[in-house]
């Protein structure tokens, strides 16, 4: 009786001993069993094991280019619902930030437009420009950031085309937010720019 105890024990042990000898370290989980609990034995587009094992579960792709199991989109296609994006996709050049005055800005300064704006707006640019728009932003005035521009002095100098081209490129100090706002978003956050500052939206009087 007191053998088979000892074996029992003797057998866990050596086993609980193999299970933890898999070679984890740095990057690497370690041996895994069961791999297909953990990832699917069909083509996931969206995981995809990155390994040189033809044989892996969700390995290289047998049947896609480049192994692949997301395809690249052909070249040049839009994301549905995305055509602002190359509407406003312009180099980020000198002459462009010129031809900017022409944009309009195409959404209504509605009181919703004017709310989200704002709310972005809280969100993203405070930190420099200060929540009234004077520049005087709390890394600003922590002296950890330099000449942030007064918007009601700013603004009357270039114009919403050329403010929406500076939100979208970033401008000198100031880093690009096209990739963090919509074009739409940015045009609401211009709207509120505007109307924090008191400064009259050029274009939209242009327009009248
Ligand atoms: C890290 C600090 C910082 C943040 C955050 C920041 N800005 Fe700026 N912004 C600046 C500085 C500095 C300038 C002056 C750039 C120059 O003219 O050299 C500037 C200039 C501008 C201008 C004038 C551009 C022009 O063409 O003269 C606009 C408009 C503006 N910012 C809007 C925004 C908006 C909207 C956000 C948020 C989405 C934002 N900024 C976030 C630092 C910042």
């Amino acid at each position: 009786m007191k053998k088979t105890i000892l074996n029992t024990l003797s057998i866990g042990f050596a086993t609980m001993f193999f299970i933890s000898c898999g070679s984890a370290g740095g990057d690497n989980p370690g041996s895994e069993y069961a791999p297909n609990m953990y990832v699917s034995e069909a083509y996931e587009p969206m995981t995809q094991v990155a390994t040189e094992d033809p044989n892996a579960v969700n390995g290289s792709n047998k049947i896609n280019p480049l192994g692949m199991n997301m395809r690249l989109p052909a070249k040049g296609t839009i994301a549905r619902g995305q055509l602002d994006y190359a509407t406003y996709s312009s180099p980020n050049t000198y002459q462009a930030y010129e031809a900017a005055s022409a944009l309009k800005n195409p959404i209504p300064a509605t009181e919703e437009n004017l709310k989200e704006g704002k709310r972005l707006y809280n969100i993203n640019c405070t930190p420099c420009h200060a929540e009234d728009g004077k520049g005087e932003g709390t890394i600003v005035k922590d002296g950890k950031y330099p000449r942030v521009p007064n918007y009601a002095d700013r603004l009357p100098t270039i114009d919403e085309g050329r403010a929406f081209f500076s939100i979208s490129h970033g401008k000198n100090l100031m880093g690009s937010y096209g990739s963090v706002l919509t074009p739409t978003q940015r045009w609401q956050v211009v709207h509120y720019i505007y109307q924090l500052s008191g400064v009259s939206n050029t274009s939209a009087n242009s327009s009248k």
